[in-house]
């Protein structure tokens, strides 16, 4: 049980901090326009003493909601969580059992040392992204809401999980998706799990803006899924304290992942900023967040202009004064990792909070790159898709720069699966494009076994 009472709202802008009760629907501060966090009294709640708390709940059941629970991979972690009023309002479908996998394969090929390197393959969830760890946190408190019709924009993972939670939670699911912009495995999730999908003629920046105007007028009854709600990013600090239970609770040097609207960096933030506040961690890792060079904002702004937290009080001014030259230059983002092809993320600032918190760094990454780091994952891993292999990328360019050292330990957050984008592999292996270092072209024999047992190498 929670203790609703002690769980509250709060914009993340310093010199506003306004604050909301958890049963408000909000997606930005009423009063500053702010980006919301969810936060706790912790002084109110049964917090674990220690980390190793929540072990033995891979094995134990308890009441059916708890057992529920404590098979999610998320809700496991819930007394991290505790929004919710009661276990039986968890909407949840076994998300967040994935693995942390030792990569000694690819590290070699990375010249790194072995046991450096750990793959988080989040692809392993239900609907084969990381989005299911925020999506169950979400759809719990649109249900503690009572709300019937849920939204979001996507570049097709949030779509997949969204529709495939909608479903589950027996709400009606709308997506936006950019027309042409979307992989087909998660267009096909979409459609087959029932969600109202509307293609619009533009990118995905325009579907959330499109999808925000919607949801912010009270008469159309929607409730946004897009990780401006803030209850997204509660599901998904998750990921970091699986990896922690994978690693004996012992924080990694670097964690690195992919940068598309950032929120999936901005939660790793906020679960270390707790955990740290809670005295469960001795050590934060350093954060490295990584952008396709197609939709580099977070890179420019970063790298080239300077933009820091600034204990909050970052510099709104540049950034408007970024995205008007943006405009000025027509530029769209375009990266053949569609996933993370955004040109204006909105949790911007939640991601700097993540930087500051986390010493972290941010570097961007060229198709090229991002196309043989899925390559390697595949042949010397499980693979992943292409923005999920940014990562991948973002580390080898870090280790060639010595930012990070090859004995170094490193955890890379493989966000989607394999199967989410074929094309993608299919055409590195088989297309008219640059031969792939990796490119595995299929050989065609006659139907033949003389000709067969040849083609074998016999
Ligand atoms: N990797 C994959 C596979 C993604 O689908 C996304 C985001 C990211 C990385 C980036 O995560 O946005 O938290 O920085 N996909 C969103 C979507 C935008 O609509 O599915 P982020």
């Amino acid at each position: 049980m929670a203790h609703q009472d002690a769980a509250f709202q709060q914009c993340i802008n310093p010199t506003c901090a306004a604050t909301y009760a958890v049963d408000q629907t909000l997606v930005a501060c009423r009063s500053c326009g702010g980006l919301l966090d969810i936060r706790y009294d912790w002084k109110k709640l049964p917090v674990p003493k220690n980390l190793n708390f929540f072990e033995h709940r891979w094995s134990t059941k308890g009441t059916e909601a708890e057992g529920r629970a404590d098979f999610s991979g998320v809700w496991r972690f819930r007394e991290l969580l505790p929004f919710y009023r009661d276990e039986s309002e968890i909407v949840t479908i076994g998300e967040g059992r994935t693995v942390l996998q030792q990569a000694d394969l690819l590290a070699r090929q990375l010249g790194m040392k072995p046991g450096t390197l750990m793959l988080q393959y989040e692809g392993l969830n239900p609907s084969g992204s990381f989005k299911d760890n925020g999506m169950t946190a979400a759809f719990t408190h649109a249900r503690m809401v009572g709300a019937a019709k849920v939204a979001c924009a996507s570049t097709g993972n949030t779509s997949a999980s969204l529709a495939m939670f909608a479903s589950l939670a027996e709400m009606r699911g709308i997506v936006f998706i950019g027309s042409g912009k979307i992989s087909f495995g998660k267009l096909s999730q979409a459609l087959d799990y029932g969600a109202l999908t509307l293609q619009i003629n533009g990118d995905f920046d325009d579907c959330l803006r499109r999808i925000r105007e919607v949801a912010a007028d009270a008469k159309n009854g929607i409730y946004l899924m897009n990780s401006v709600n803030p209850f997204r990013l509660e599901g998904q600090k998750s990921i970091m304290y699986r990896v922690l239970e994978a690693r004996d609770w012992v924080s990694p040097d670097w964690v690195i992942v992919p940068g598309g609207n950032l929120g999936n960096c901005s939660a790793f933030g906020k679960a270390f900023m707790e955990l740290k506040e809670l005295g469960l961690i001795k050590k934060v890792p350093r954060l490295a967040i990584i952008n396709a060079a197609g939709a580099n904002t977070l890179h420019e702004l970063v790298n080239h202009q300077n933009l820091k937290w600034n204990g909050g009080k970052y510099d709104v001014s540049l950034v408007q004064r970024h995205y008007a030259a943006l405009d000025e230059a027509n530029y769209k983002p375009h990266t053949v990792a569609s996933a993370i092809e955004i040109g204006r993320p909105v949790n911007l600032a939640k991601a700097l909070r993540a930087l500051d918190v986390m010493n972290g760094v941010v570097r961007e990454v060229t198709d090229g790159e991002i196309l043989e780091h899925r390559a390697m994952v595949a042949r010397w891993g499980f693979g992943c898709e292409p923005a999920s292999a940014a990562s991948v990328g973002g580390l080898h360019k870090l280790l060639d720069e010595k930012v990070i050292r090859p004995d170094e330990s490193v955890v890379c957050i493989l966000t989607g699966h394999e199967l989410k984008d074929p094309q993608a592999t299919v055409n590195y292996h088989i297309g008219d494009g640059p031969k792939g270092k990796l490119s595995n072209r299929p050989v065609p024999v006659e139907d033949d076994l003389n000709a067969i047992i040849r083609a074998m190498g016999n």
